[in-house]
């Protein structure tokens, strides 16, 4: 259970922004995962905590988390496909817009609403919802992106420099 999001080195995409910025939202899932089930039990039963103020005031701040390094990182990531004109942009985009839906309403809100367990089914959804985004879709476009820049670089006299400064680029 506590390893679901345990970082794997097969989810890096060979971007740095990204993978940065992926690692930190498994190691949020991973912190949110762990604080639900020690407020509600794996299978949804309580496990006499529900009145822990103190531990439903960290859940609280873990999914404020989770949800705005979502939007920050999708944010970025469609800045850095607008900016190298990515051609399936339109359908990325659908997808966070999707994704981000999913968060709110199905993981979110039912543990704002302290119904949330972190039950077989809840966590495999969690995770498909990770996975699909890091191991899918980001994979195409970082595959895209790292072709590109080669293509470009072979191209190009400077050897593609300000596109490779671009790659390395550490914003959280
Ligand atoms: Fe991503």
């Amino acid at each position: 259970m506590e390893s679901t999001f345990k970082w794997r080195d097969e989810w890096l995409l060979g971007i740095p922004t990204l993978d940065n910025q992926h690692q930190k939202l498994a190691d949020c899932l991973h912190r949110l995962v762990t604080e639900c089930t020690r407020l509600h039990g794996q299978n949804g039963n309580d496990n006499g905590s529900e009145n822990d103020t103190e531990t439903r005031e960290a859940l609280m701040k873990l999914l404020d988390e989770l949800c705005a390094r979502t939007r920050a990182h999708f944010s970025i990531e469609e800045d850095m496909m607008l900016a190298a004109n990515y051609p399936r942009y339109a359908d990325h985009r659908r997808e966070h817009v999707m994704l981000l839906a999913e968060l709110t309403s199905t993981f979110a809100a039912p543990i704002k609403d302290g119904r949330c367990n972190m039950n077989p089914e809840i966590l495999g959804a969690l995770k498909s919802w990770f996975i699909v985004h890091v191991a899918h879709s980001d994979r195409q476009f970082a595959n895209w992106l790292k072709r590109d820049i080669h293509t470009a670089a072979a191209h190009d006299p400077t050897g593609g420099s300000d596109n490779v400064l671009s790659l390395n680029d550490n914003r959280d």
